[in-house]
């Protein structure tokens, strides 16, 4: 069985952190999502990979994920021109899978239970294709199924107006290479992309078996903001370890689940659990409240954040005010101004957003 992870696209919801990093390198707990895609897989049993990357960040995708030496895997890059869709990043990636059965990623998702009882389920039984389902409260933003009452799929819609069930696609698919043709003979959507849920919708019409799964535990699509907070938020708490690499003086205060990396000094600090703390940061005079991921290299300094992450090499100084369900791109400087007139002095990158108090 091989992967396909999908860490293409645009990532246009996400825009600014997305002008420079791609999405699914973006950090939860401190750890790039596509990681966590990787990683499930592997403990399915997968060691041949193929990860779909666009021309705009393809390059960041190889160096930080590199040739999978550290995971034990060998990972072949395959590059997909334009964002032409989920079933057309399948077709880019045939001469890589061949006729070999595969689970496709979608380098953005994160699920609770991993892959590997789905891929045991797929390898014994003889489905030609098997799908993921978890009830969602807004399922206009997703592909939607509509099952019967023996929870068959009667259809497959991708982001329906008026959607036909609550039930939405997850982005864990797994093929055998009959979902080849299917791709062949569909058009592209009204939104301009071959659609994988319409090469599924292509093989049940033409009597191939389609097998489905709903899901009870949780799986989140990082595309937006928010689903960025709530994905750091689910995977701090579920963090069991509490680990101190780095130091802290007698006047700081750490209450439940808190990670601190090498290199990292605390002083007269307040930190509150589960939150992790990077690598070789600086850290004086500041709360850490509960949910927060801070960066490699941050300074934060008579400051307090909470439920937020920070990337890396971050400074925070003198901020007044509590920062709070914040995303924070890489270098970002938030520190108080000593010039007169006293203003706000920004440099934002287009599409930013802040909201003052
Ligand atoms: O997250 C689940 C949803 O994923 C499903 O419910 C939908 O049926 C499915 O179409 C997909 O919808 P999204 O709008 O969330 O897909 P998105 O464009 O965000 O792309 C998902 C991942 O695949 C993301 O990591 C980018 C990558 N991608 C996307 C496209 C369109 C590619 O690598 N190449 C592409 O051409």
């Amino acid at each position: 069985m091989k992967g396909l992870i999908l860490s293409g696209g645009k990532g246009t919801r996400m825009r600014p952190i997305t002008h420079t990093a791609a999405k699914q390198l973006l950090p939860v707990a401190n750890k790039p999502i596509l990681f966590y895609g990787i990683e499930a897989l592997k403990a399915a049993g997968i060691y041949d990979f193929g990860i779909i990357v666009s021309p705009e960040t393809g390059e960041d995708v190889k160096k930080m994920v590199g040739n999978g030496d550290r995971w034990g895997i060998r990972i072949e890059y395959i590059m997909q021109d334009q964002p032409l869709g989920l079933a057309h990043a399948v077709k880019v990636a045939r001469p890589f899978l061949g006729d070999a059965p595969f689970v496709m990623y979608l380098g953005d998702n994160l699920i609770k239970d991993g892959v590997a009882p789905l891929v045991d389920r797929f390898k014994s039984g003889h489905a030609d294709a098997f799908i993921l389902l978890k009830e969602v409260s807004n399922p206009s933003a997703f592909g939607v199924a509509q099952l019967n009452d023996d929870g068959r799929i009667l259809c497959l819609e991708e982001k329906p107006a008026q959607p036909k069930s609550n039930l939405a696609l997850v982005g864990v698919y797994l093929f055998n290479q009959n979902i080849h043709k299917a791709i062949d003979e569909i058009k592209p959507s009204r939104r301009g992309e071959l659609e994988i849920t319409d090469a599924i919708q292509h093989l049940i019409n033409t009597g191939f078996h389609v097998d489905s799964h709903i899901l009870s535990s949780w799986w989140l699509d990082t595309g937006k903001k928010d689903d960025m907070l709530e994905a750091n938020r689910v995977v701090l708490d579920e963090m069991t370890e509490a680990t101190m690499e780095g130091a802290i003086d007698g006047n700081t205060r750490i209450s439940g689940r808190v990670q601190v990396g090498k290199g990292s000094k605390l002083t007269h600090c307040t930190v509150r659990g589960p939150a992790v703390i990077g690598e070789n940061c600086a850290l004086e005079h500041s709360y850490v409240g509960p949910f927060t991921s801070i960066g490699d290299g941050a300074r934060v300094s008579h400051a307090e954040i909470e439920h937020s992450i920070l990337r890396e090499n971050c400074r925070i100084v003198d901020f007044h005010g509590r920062v709070e369900d914040s995303l924070i791109g890489a270098n970002v400087e938030l520190t108080r101004s000593e010039h007169k007139p006293v203003a706000y002095r920004l440099m934002l990158g287009d599409d930013s957003k802040v909201e003052v108090i």
